[in-house]
């Protein structure tokens, strides 16, 4: 469990509480096409605005590397909160984003109120860490909030600098909430506790497959990072996605497996293509046998209804990382058959961030997890075992 002061135990009437959220949402020409992350945030937002906060919320959006670039406003995310709260949102636009229009805002507020101040990423200070944003960001408020679970794996002045210069800083409700959810299942799991690693690349995945050796009782593997195992271990692999630098790390793994008593499994069948092309030629052949000029697109039939049965016997799943190309309408079999597996089970479902949530939320399985979490990076360096700066910087119980 968090042992981290929360907004449960400060009392913010009257006072100016600074709130860091993760508004990093996707924008199409200046429309949200996904406001889960600001729909994550309300609980905190309406706890403090009921308690008679002053808020002043703050977050950053995309990577304009210390520009003010305008289609990275988050004007249109004070729209969407003001929408969804039922009361304004004061947008303080200010390409410095503490300069005199945020300040005058800020002071200006009323207790209940709600204010957001622009991209902290504007300023170039804001990912250095640097000293002069920390304080600036500090000099509005009383009290810090930090309820960015997403950027939780940052150390920016808007999550750790900041909280130098205010003596109160706690964590949000959804901070809590991210950090149980994975904390507990890592920690604490009811067993049998069932790991489903995905995505393309074994090497950005070093840390948490060789961690979660040591915690699950099966790890399924899907995904491209699949055919570096599947070549290690001398199967046939035609132009499949390979890191060649990275066959002795997944022999290395295969073997602590064995070691460990975990049920490590490959798939035993891909969808297997041409041409990386949605119309591509395709066919369903057995694992390690892609002949040349072909390409392992998504984990094949029967390897579905195995991963399948596994979920339905866990009693805790994490799944983190597709099967296959899923942004590819005929290679998402795979995904959707995980997804649906763990739609079905009574287990405590826990999906990382990044694409495997947009996967379930994609095919409509999101009302049927236990917990999908709003951080991709976050939520992976968490299952890594690191201490993630942003939950760090808040005050302990
Ligand atoms: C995310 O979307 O993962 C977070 O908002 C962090 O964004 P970043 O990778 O640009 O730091």
């Amino acid at each position: 469990m968090l042992n981290k002061k929360t907004v449960d135990d400060i009392n913010v009437k009257g006072k100016r509480v600074l709130v860091r959220c993760d508004f990093n949402v996707p924008l199409d020409n200046g429309k949200i096409t996904d406001d889960t992350r600001i729909v994550a945030s309300l609980p905190t937002i309406k706890k403090l605005i009921a308690d008679g906060g002053r808020l002043i919320l703050c977050s950053h959006l995309g990577r304009p590397k210390g520009n003010p670039v305008p289609e990275m406003s988050l004007a249109p995310v004070a729209v969407r909160l003001s929408e969804l709260l039922g009361q304004e949102v004061v947008f303080a636009a200010d390409d410095e984003v503490v300069g005199e229009n945020a300040k005058k805002a800020a002071a200006a507020l009323e207790d209940g109120q709600v204010m957001l101040l622009e991209n902290t990423r504007y300023r170039a200070e804001e990912t250095k860490n640097g000293e002069a944003l920390s304080k600036e960001l500090a000099s509005l408020c009383d009290v810090y909030v930090n309820d960015a679970f997403g950027t939780a794996h940052r150390a920016h002045c808007s999550n750790v600098g900041v909280t130098e210069y205010v003596d109160t800083c706690v964590v949000g409700y959804l901070m809590k909430k991210e950090i149980d959810f994975l904390g507990n299942a890592i920690e604490n799991p009811e067993r049998p506790f069932v790991a489903i690693l995905g995505g393309s690349k074994i090497s950005g995945k070093l840390d948490v497959i060789d961690r979660l050796l040591d915690k699950v009782d099966t790890l399924l593997i899907g995904g491209a990072m699949t055919y570096t195992f599947v070549k290690a271990k001398g199967g046939k692999i035609g132009s499949s996605l390979c890191e060649d630098d990275y066959i002795d790390y997944a022999l290395k793994m295969l073997k602590k497996a064995e070691d460990n008593g975990v049920k490590m499994l490959l798939p035993v069948d891909d969808v297997i293509a041409d041409a990386f092309d949605n119309n591509a030629n395709k066919k369903t052949a057995d694992a390690g046998e892609t002949p040349d000029g072909w390409i392992a697109l998504d984990i094949g039939p029967k390897t579905a209804a195995l991963y399948a049965e596994a979920v339905a016997n866990a009693k805790t799943v994490v799944w983190n990382g597709p099967m296959g190309a899923f942004e590819m309408s005929n290679f998402a079999d795979g995904t959707r058959a995980v997804a649906q597996a763990l739609a079905d089970t009574d287990a405590v479902t826990i999906i990382g961030g990044g694409d495997s949530a947009a996967a379930v939320n994609q095919m409509g399985f999101a009302d049927k997890m236990s917990h999908i979490s709003t951080g991709g990076g976050a939520s992976l360096e968490f299952l890594e075992g690191k201490e993630l700066p942003g939950v760090a910087a808040a005050d302990d119980k």
